[in-house]
């Protein structure tokens, strides 16, 4: 589906989880990949130069904002973007900084308008306040895999920590005591799509086990509805 495609991707980082997608996927399209920080920049690019798939993967030391505004009709954006939450941009780790609510960075992403979208979403950034973002900017999720991670040692940074606890007791994080979940997602501008946005945001809230997630589980009622039609057809 994808290989016609324009691919652009947020933030390569390392590379290498591109890289070992395209060793070992017989993938024939082609992925520019945007890295702001100088040094992540040079090392993904040793890592693509030894691994041999320059000619599928490029990288390039810009701000993707500024690099992609006129190249988004009908492509299609990847990113594992920065969703750390803090008040202010943490001094350790500023390349990872998703703004006071870690949804910054992902909401800018689904405002340039690409096709398709194929994005890491984190249940400790306001995930519901990204999925109604989306939905309002014409996206439907066409799919989603979703997996739960221990805290690292940049989201038990204490900036990050406490302001995760506040988000959890607003319904803003959905947390359980050591892990959030991380769920891969795509969406799609497209009219027919069958829309999985209420079952995204079940997920993404699971591990909250405060009667507050149920209620904020049940925030888009024209998708619920949506997916009830569908089954009362089958
Ligand atoms: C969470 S890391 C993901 C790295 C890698 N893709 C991965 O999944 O391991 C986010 C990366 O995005 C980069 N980044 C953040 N804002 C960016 C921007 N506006 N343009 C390009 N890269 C950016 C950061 O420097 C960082 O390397």
């Amino acid at each position: 589906m994808l290989e016609n495609k324009e691919i652009v991707e947020l933030g390569v980082g390392t590379g290498e989880t591109i890289v070992e997608l395209l060793k070992y996927h017989d993938f024939a399209g082609k992925i520019n990949g945007y890295e702001i920080d100088r040094a992540s920049y040079e090392y993904a690019r040793k890592v693509i130069v030894d691994n041999s798939v320059a000619d599928r993967y490029m990288v390039i030391n810009e701000n993707f904002f500024a690099a992609v505004r006129n190249a988004v009709v009908g492509g299609c954006v990847i990113s594992n973007p920065p969703y750390l939450p803090a008040y202010e941009r943490p001094a350790q780790m500023p390349e990872l900084w998703g703004g006071a609510d870690g949804s910054q960075v992902t909401k800018k992403i689904v405002e340039c308008g690409f096709e398709h979208l194929i994005l890491l979403v984190s249940s400790l950034s306001n995930p519901l306040s990204i999925i109604e973002h989306a939905v309002s900017h014409g996206y439907k999720v066409l799919d989603f895999t979703v997996r739960t991670m221990r805290f690292g040692i940049y989201s038990s940074e204490p900036r990050v920590c406490e302001r995760i606890a506040q988000l959890s007791s607003q319904c803003e994080a959905f947390v359980s005591a050591d892990r959030y979940c991380v769920a891969g997602v795509a969406w799609v501008k497209h009219p027919d799509a069958i829309d999985l946005s209420s079952s995204l945001a079940r997920a993404l809230t699971s591990l909250a086990s405060c009667p507050e997630a149920a209620q904020a589980q049940t925030v888009m009622p024209r998708e619920a509805a949506g997916e009830r039609d569908r089954c009362a057809n089958a």
